[in-house]
């Protein structure tokens, strides 16, 4: 049976073949590692760090390659923002969409002084601006929001939420998970003053892989999370206090970053646009499709408008655990099936304690893939 892989906003597969090939180069010939010999190909893995980090910066509308830090992926990204940046008495604000890399930090950091609310969503995941504004008060040092929720797609108003923020001096920070590569992010005319990005999703690089990128101002009020060898200022047994390395203390995953690498440039190559259209053709297919089955009701936006290429379903005569397992086993259709790290975001569409199944496509899948997942879906609910 053919697999055919929809679950995109957890892993893009399958990687573009330049990706696997960059991976597997670095490792059978440079293999070095960066920032510490004084060899040719030391010099190389140096290299191949810069580029990566100015790649990132024209990509995501940034200034200062050396903004750029590398971390294992978007959870560990927004643990060292959150827990380096806020301090007790801070307040916080929240989407109602966000996923648990950001309620897990943050709720661990209520116990040291830290408050947070959460503004308010439509029952279809949308936030308005206005619902934010209301509640910014004196004390709120940062706005975290995700760009799109990983439950149904909807993407938030980062650019009106970004200019309040702005206004009121509120760090605005914002987590891409699901519209790096996806969607056109630019920190600088949305005003984003820290933003977190994973590498393995929209932006196609392998797992393992991630960052953020951070304003100066913010990055000195930041403390690291992970300390450690730099291969810089070793006379020091503290952290040094210029980036990148204040937050890059140990190896980094060179043979992932070479992945990113090449997937960064295969993105410049294709184009954001040209991606993003690929995702909307096959969501649109797929809304269409399922629009007439009775007994499936899907949560979030009906329509293409203000989303990713992330729908969620519920069956109303089939436990949605069964109905996944029986999609891979009778059709091959991959999905993710529960609550999605995101127990809120389910509150607020109608779909929590049940959860949904979630279909999500890449550029890489075909009108045949979704074609089969309509199928799949209407026979399940005969
Ligand atoms: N956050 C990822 C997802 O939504 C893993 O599946």
């Amino acid at each position: 049976m053919k697999r055919i892989y929809l679950d995109n906003a957890s892993t893009s597969f399958p990687k573009p073949e330049c990706v696997i090939e960059a991976v597997s180069g670095f490792m059978r010939g440079c293999g070095a590692n960066a920032n510490r010999g004084s060899y040719r190909a030391a010099y190389d893995a140096d290299e191949l760090l810069y580029d990566t980090r100015q790649r990132l910066c024209r990509l995501f509308g940034a200034s200062g390659s050396k903004n750029v830090i590398f971390t294992k992926n978007i959870t560990e990204s927004l643990n060292v923002v959150i827990r380096g940046l806020l301090r007790p008495g801070d307040h916080v604000l929240v989407s109602s969409m966000e996923h648990n890399a950001v309620m897990r930090p943050l709720t661990a950091l209520s116990q040291a002084g830290v408050t947070f609310e959460r503004i308010p969503s439509l029952a279809n995941g949308e936030l308005l601006p206005q619902a934010a504004e209301g509640l910014m008060s004196r004390n709120t040092r940062a706005v975290i929001m995700t760009h799109a929720s990983n439950v149904c797609g909807t993407v938030m108003p980062i650019k009106s939420i970004g200019k309040l923020c702005r206004e009121r001096k509120i760090v605005f920070i914002v987590d891409s998970a699901q519209t790096a590569g996806v969607l056109p992010v630019n920190m600088e005319e949305m005003n984003i003053d820290v933003l977190c990005f994973t590498g393995h999703k929209g932006l196609l690089g392998p797992q393992g892989t991630g960052g953020f990128i951070v304003r100066e101002e913010y990055a000195h009020q930041m403390s690291p999370l992970i300390f450690g060898g730099t291969g810089s200022v070793s006379h020091l047994e503290q952290m040094p206090d210029f980036l990148p390395d204040r937050f890059e203390a140990g190896t980094l995953n060179l043979p992932g970053i070479a992945g990113l690498n090449a997937a960064v440039k295969y993105i410049e190559q294709v184009g954001i646009q040209a991606l993003y259209e690929k995702e909307m053709q096959l969501t649109s297919r797929f809304l269409e499709g399922i629009k007439e089955i009775d007994g499936l009701m899907s949560a979030g936006r009906r329509d293409i408008t203000g989303r990713t290429g992330v729908v969620s379903v519920s069956l109303k005569d089939m436990d949605n655990a069964r109905a996944a397992f029986l999609l891979e086993q009778e059709y091959g259709i991959q999905t993710r099936v529960g609550l999605h790290c995101a127990p809120n975001a389910h509150r607020v569409l109608g779909t929590y304690p049940k959860g949904t199944i979630r279909f999500s496509f890449g550029h890489m899948n075909t009108e045949q893939d979704v074609d089969a997942a309509v199928f799949a879906l209407k026979r399940l609910c005969l």
